[in-house]
């Protein structure tokens, strides 16, 4: 182990226009090594281009510059191979409506030319939950098990690299759950797991590592945990004892939000001010404290504050 699961060099999309549109330039030359092993968060606002960054990994969208290297091959030179490499679960839900569950999964076995005593049909089924549904037509089933439907199509050929464009999208609590613990598992055995969601604690409790895009550019890419690290501000929230109105003496660097619940939030540089000398100033002025905690940054924070910045700006 050790090398890239996939390499992106100067990988740039431009859409043709429609209807005297302008034509749109998707992504502008993306340099991006994801490490084999990894689960690697692809993340970004709306439009950012990461659907069409997987579709072009997937194959499904033509680059129009720059080199694609799948688990080693050059997608140029080694299209088969590359493709074998990689399972897609794509954002749409492009199902056909008159298979069942278990055809879908034979037909894309076909698809990718699995012989029949390798597939591995039943065992997929039981992953994502739907042996009860394997004969049921696909019309029938709800959207929630089209989606587990659309992620066993992505495994019907073992792929090294499993990708997953905004699985858990609309999807309820108990079927998330069991998507991430699906997820972790193929995680486990070696899959490498690329994914994009909306839901930036699900990006922080599964990514190792996290790229963001923004308007077809990298923007940043690091560990999730080196990533949280830079934002400085930390918060100690308190409880008072009895309703507070009016200021408050406060050290330098510290400042004061009321909430809407009653309780005083200070946010502070963790690197300057030490939560203890609030609480002094605190103590000091003579107000008591009936409870205290202090809320660490998370990735959320860092996402707003790169997507936010004025020169990153459309
Ligand atoms: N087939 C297409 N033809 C023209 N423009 C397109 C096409 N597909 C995507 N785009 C444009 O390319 C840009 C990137 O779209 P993309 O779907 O890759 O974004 P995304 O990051 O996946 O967004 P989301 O979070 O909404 O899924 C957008 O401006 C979009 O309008
Ligand atoms: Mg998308």
């Amino acid at each position: 182990m050790g090398g890239n699961a996939i390499e992106l060099r100067g990988l740039t999309k431009t859409y043709a226009g429609h209807k005297g549109e302008p034509p749109k330039q998707a992504l502008k030359g993306i340099d991006l090594d994801i490490p084999q092993g990894s689960v690697f968060g692809l993340l970004g606002p709306n439009g950012a281009g990461k659907s069409t960054l997987i579709n072009i990994l997937a194959g499904l969208v033509t680059k129009t510059s720059g080199r694609v290297g799948i688990w080693g091959f050059d997608q140029d030179v080694n299209p088969r191979q590359s493709r074998a490499a990689i399972g897609v679960m794509p954002q749409e839900l492009n199902l056909d409506p008159f298979f069942t569950p278990r055809g879908s999964l034979e037909v894309q076995a076909g698809l990718y030319g699995v012989p029949r005593a390798q597939r591995r049909t039943d065992e997929i089924l039981e992953l994502i939950g739907l042996s009860d549904k394997a004969n049921a037509y696909a019309r029938a089933l709800s959207g929630g098990m089209r989606r587990r439907l659309l992620l066993g199509k992505a495994l019907v050929h073992d792929p090294q690299i499993l990708v997953l464009d905004e699985p858990t999208a609309g999807v309820d609590i108990e079927l998330r759950q069991m998507l991430w613990a699906n997820v972790r598992k193929l995680n486990r055995r070696g899959m490498t797991i690329i994914l994009t969601t909306h839901y930036l604690e699900e990006a922080e409790a599964m990514c190792d590592e996290i790229a963001i895009i923004h308007h077809g550019e990298l923007l940043i890419r690091d560990t999730t945990k080196r990533l949280i690290a830079r934002i400085d501000t930390k918060t100690l929230v308190i409880e008072p004892a009895t309703p507070l109105t009016g200021d408050l003496p406060l050290p330098d660097g510290v400042q004061m939000d009321r909430r809407d619940d009653g309780r005083l939030a200070f946010n502070y540089a963790r690197t300057k001010v030490k939560p203890g000398d609030i609480l002094s100033a605190l103590r000091e002025a003579g107000i008591e404290i009936a409870d205290v905690s202090i809320e660490e940054p998370h990735l959320e924070d860092v996402f707003l504050d790169l997507t936010r910045a004025p020169d990153h700006a459309a």
